[in-house]
């Protein structure tokens, strides 16, 4: 398995810019299941998670056409052959769920396996079952495999306990083809919502209120195809933002939308660094700043996003001064901790707080990525160890952040990707 060896190269400079959202065109990639036209979707990152969309597309009978080169992917759907999502690509990425809804607003059944718990949670997909039921579904849950079937699909009123993304994406796809008016309340608000419900109205559905707590969807017969650019990725945009904080560095972050990312550019001014939002894009500077300290604590949006968690913990161990995260998205998404501690970090769980004693001077040493965003976590903090900091298990952070290598190594990181 491959490996990143990375030594400190001091403050990271230039520009870097960002590349289209994983988790905006995970879910755009099964509404083409919507429909048997052509879909067309731009901006796409070049990722593992994409990668496998794409063979679960293909395993319910699609026809993928994808050019990275370009960012480009044309999905066509002339027919359903299979209303399965295959065990072992749901095992790989728990966003394979996402195929429920579309498969069921399309054939009127699916079949999927239960999807992997994974390193940051059990993460049950009880809500996106309840919402799929209102909307008329009859579901079985066998040891491995969730079934559903429906003779026809009606509008509802639903009202989510927690406002899961997921859940809320499947329900937004499934409602667009059902009879009569869903109302979702307590939906996510996340931006990945409003881009999703875009694209669903570019091919025809009536979706009103993406953005907000409670979205109306109008169903209609039938979708068209469409085409489409997807936003920028607001956690990646929060990774590289915490890269130059931690080196004390200079970046220019382009193909940006500040908007989507104020929690962060907001924690990050608070610990004093420069953030300048202009029209050339986002400018993140801490060269000769002394940075101190402050407490997070996650929420859904328009809170401070799980997905930067860990990353902004590694920042806070460098920093002076105590600080206190609170993690109230996932039960279990500490596991960096761990790794963070072995190169230098003075870190303690305490309930569902972290407490993180600050102005660390970190040490390389080999660390294991155990999901996406604790493997970004660590990559940040290598850029600050003194000595070799070896990270395994990439693979992880590689679903998410694309040519992440390339684009640090621009930036005047010394980061290796070694084949093992
Ligand atoms: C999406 O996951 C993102 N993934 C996650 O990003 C992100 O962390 C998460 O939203 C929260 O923002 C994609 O969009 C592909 P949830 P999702 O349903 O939809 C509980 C990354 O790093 N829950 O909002 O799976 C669940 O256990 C990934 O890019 C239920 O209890 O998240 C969790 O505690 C990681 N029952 C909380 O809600 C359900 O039916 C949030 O989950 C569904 C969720």
């Amino acid at each position: 398995m491959a490996k990143y060896f990375m030594e400190m190269n001091g403050p990271l400079l230039g520009e870097v810019e960002i590349s289209g959202s994983k988790n905006a065109v995970l879910p755009i990639m099964a509404a083409a299941i919507l429909t048997d036209e052509k879909c067309e979707i731009l901006e796409v990152p070049e990722l593992r998670d994409v990668d496998v969309m794409c063979q679960l597309l293909r395993s319910v009978g699609a026809e993928v056409k994808c050019d990275y080169e370009i960012g480009s992917l044309e999905i066509i759907i002339k027919e359903i052959l299979a209303e399965e999502a295959p065990l072992e690509l749901v095992k790989k990425m728990r966003a394979s769920n996402l195929l429920m809804g579309p498969l069921l607003a399309k054939t009127g059944r699916f079949k999927i396996a239960l999807p992997g718990g994974c390193a940051i949670g059990a993460r049950p997909i009880d809500l996106h079952l309840k919402g799929l039921h209102a909307l008329g579904a009859n579901i079985k849950i066998s040891e491995n495999y969730i079934e559903a079937q429906a003779e026809r699909l009606v509008g509802a009123k639903i009202y989510l306990d927690f406002p899961s993304v997921g859940a809320t994406e499947n329900i937004m796809m499934a409602a667009s083809l059902a009879e009569g008016v869903t109302i979702l309340e307590n939906a996510a608000e996340e931006p990945e919502i409003v881009d999703l419900a875009n694209f669903l109205n570019k091919m025809g559905a009536k979706v009103k209120g993406a953005g907000t707590d409670t979205i109306k969807i109008e169903g209609v017969k039938s979708l068209h195809g469409a085409k489409h650019g997807v936003i920028p990725d607001r956690i990646e945009t929060g990774t590289f933002m915490v890269a130059a904080a931690i080196t004390r560095g200079d970046v220019l972050l382009k193909n940006v939308v500040s908007d989507h990312v104020k929690p962060i550019i907001a924690k990050l001014i608070e610990c004093g660094v420069e953030v300048i939002d202009s029209d050339e894009g986002l400018r993140v500077r801490a060269t000769n700043n002394e940075l101190i300290a402050a407490d997070i604590k996650t929420l859904p949006y328009p809170g401070f996003p799980t997905d930067m968690q860990s990353q902004f913990m590694a920042l806070l161990a460098t920093v002076n001064g105590p600080s206190v995260i609170i993690e109230t998205v996932f039960e279990n998404r500490y596991m960096h901790i761990e790794e963070l501690n072995r190169m230098g970090a003075q870190i303690k769980i305490e309930g569902r707080s972290a407490v993180v004693s600050g102005g660390q001077k970190l040490h390389g040493a080999q660390v294991i990525a155990t999901d996406l965003r604790a493997g970004a976590a660590l990559v940040l903090a290598g850029l600050m160890a003194e000595g070799t900091t070896e990270i395994a298990e990439i693979y992880h952070i590689e679903r998410g952040y694309a040519d992440f290598v390339g684009k640090l190594t621009k930036l005047g990181a010394n980061i290796r990707r070694v084949k093992a």
